[in-house]
């Protein structure tokens, strides 16, 4: 794998997880979820809530999942030795959503979170002022509680496909 970035002191690789063909099935299956399937995130709470931020986007774990479709993002999903997947998920954002400044829980060793599309929004590492524009099959894996980080109201609809190790 080629690793575009890495920080150390920020423990947070930048990479193309997936190629672009793979990337843009992902997307076609999350496209297709039915909207029943998607929960709206409109809170964050201590201890991932940083100086009091919001979010406004749509989540679909795998257990919203249709088992087959939970089949396609384990067949693609990134492996790393000693780490076990554990939980998978799409964020969805409609124009104007966000997710505000936060820190991702660290009951997971791993935090893989993986554009779905080319555009201009992106994840902001608000610690070193880093943004992470999207693009496709680039993902940012964050290990444990990482960063600070943040996605600005988008200005297109966005994907990302999330795996959480362990
Ligand atoms: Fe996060």
């Amino acid at each position: 794998m080629k690793v575009l970035f890495r920080n150390m002191g920020m423990t947070y690789v930048i990479s193309k997880y997936l190629d672009e063909e793979t990337a843009f099935k992902a997307k076609k299956y999350a496209e297709d979820l039915e909207d029943t399937r998607w929960v709206r995130r409109s809170q964050l709470t201590p201890p991932r809530q940083i100086d009091n931020s919001s979010c406004a986007y749509d989540f679909c774990g795998h257990s919203q999942m249709p088992k087959y479709v939970v089949e396609f993002f384990k067949s693609i999903a990134p492996q790393f030795e000693e780490y076990r997947l554990a939980e998978i998920a799409i964020n969805r954002y409609n124009v104007g959503d966000h997710l505000g400044k936060h820190r991702d829980v660290d009951y997971y060793r791993k935090n893989l979170v993986i554009a779905l599309q080319d555009s201009n929004d992106g994840v902001l590492i608000e610690d070193n002022n880093e943004f992470v524009k999207d693009s496709i099959g680039q993902g940012i894996c964050i290990d444990g509680i990482g960063p600070v980080h943040s996605v600005a109201p988008v200005n297109n609809k966005r994907y990302s496909l999330v795996y959480l190790y362990e």
